[in-house]
């Protein structure tokens, strides 16, 4: 089969389309024809973190597509289901992952390429409303969002949520998750296009990076909803350093942030004094487990969301794909197709 394999040279160097062998789902596994694709930020850091001696590595942990074969004892799914990879791996259920979690697309082969075999309990039955590509970009970032918003950040209706970076893959779903729950949406971006995409899309406040965000707040009407009704409930942060001292003038006593990514650097500074007087919650999350898969999609069903997809490539063509995504110019995700 054909695939986009990394092997030797750290970085896009090491990127190439290959020719390998097409995988065979061994007892309790299946193998999908793979339709859709998304990219991310992983798939970048992937091309360091794989060493030269290492064996060539399939990319990719996101993909839907339809089951083409299973192996021995797997009696739940079928030839011909069309349906969406959970990249979340070995994690089946529980609050926080076990120490063999791992992700889809390094160690293990992943999803750039005609086949790829997973676990029978990695899968799920794709949302009959998204098309192919809308399913194949919303596994990994669904999920993290999901779990950032709900299981860790706890959102309520009618709360306020400051989602930084808007532009952002997950950030993008985010947006949509948190306005379907019945969320205020203040959301923040470098970029003032960005923000006007964002208001398109639900957002009631919009934020340039540059401004007094704690101003700009106390004089938009939207969240106007009580005494310190300029400040928010929730922060769902992955851009870290770079924004996280802006965070604290506008988060309410008894507010929470939760992080997961640190795009700007793994270091920033936390205000000690403010943190304990405001009875601040700050809450560490990653991905998620197949239960919270599950819930995702079937949330993402119930309210008909769409990931938003900023630009599709062949996936032929995925050496540039990940270096449009490396400019960091997308708003939404970047997605791939079977040539
Ligand atoms: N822990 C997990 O499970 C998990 C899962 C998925 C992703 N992540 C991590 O979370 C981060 C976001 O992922 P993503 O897929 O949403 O990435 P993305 O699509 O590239 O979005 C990142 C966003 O961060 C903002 N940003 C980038 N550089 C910035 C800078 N120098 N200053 C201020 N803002 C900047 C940009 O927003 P604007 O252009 O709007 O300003 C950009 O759109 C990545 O670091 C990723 O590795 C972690």
């Amino acid at each position: 089969m054909k695939a986009l394999i990394h092997q030797g040279e750290k970085g896009l160097a090491g990127v190439r389309w290959a020719e390998v062998e097409t995988p065979v789902p061994g007892p309790g596994e299946v193998r999908v024809q793979v339709v859709a694709m998304g990219l991310n930020h992983r798939d970048l850091r992937v091309l360091d973190w794989h060493s030269p001696s290492q064996p060539a590595v399939v990319l990719g942990s996101d993909g839907a597509g339809v089951v083409d074969a299973v192996g021995p004892g797997v009696s739940e799914w079928f030839p011909g289901d069309e349906v969406v990879i959970d990249p979340s791996l070995n994690w089946l259920d529980g609050p926080f992952p076990p120490e063999n979690v791992a992700i889809l697309g390094f160690p293990s082969n992943g999803t750039f390429a005609e086949y790829v075999v997973v676990p029978a309990c990695q899968i799920a039955a794709k949302p009959s409303h998204l098309q192919w590509r809308e399913a194949g970009v919303l596994p990994l970032a669904g999920l993290t969002a999901y779990r950032a918003l709900f299981t860790r950040g706890q959102l309520q209706a009618g709360q306020t949520v400051l989602l930084p970076g808007i532009g952002g893959g997950v950030a993008t779903i985010l947006l949509r998750m948190a306005k379907a729950a019945g969320a205020k949406v203040a959301v923040c971006s470098r970029n003032v296009d960005k923000l006007a995409l964002a208001k398109k899309l639900g957002a009631d406040v919009t934020l340039h990076n540059d401004e007094d965000w704690a101003l700009a707040l106390r004089v938009a009407e939207p969240v106007q909803v009580g005494n310190s009704a300029e400040k928010v409930n929730l922060i769902v942060d992955s851009v870290g350093p770079a924004l996280w001292d802006k965070y604290w003038a506008v988060l309410k006593t008894g507010g929470t942030l939760v992080h997961f990514g640190s795009t700007t650097g793994n270091e920033a500074v936390l205000p000690l004094r403010e943190f304990f007087f405001a009875h601040w919650n700050l809450l560490g999350t990653a991905m998620g487990s197949h239960a919270e898969f599950l819930a995702m999609l079937a949330f993402v069903e119930q309210h008909q969301i769409k990931p938003v997809i900023d630009r599709t490539f062949a996936l032929s063509e995925a050496p540039r794909a990940l270096s449009y995504l490396a400019e960091g110019v997308q708003f939404g995700k970047v997605a791939l197709h079977l040539d």
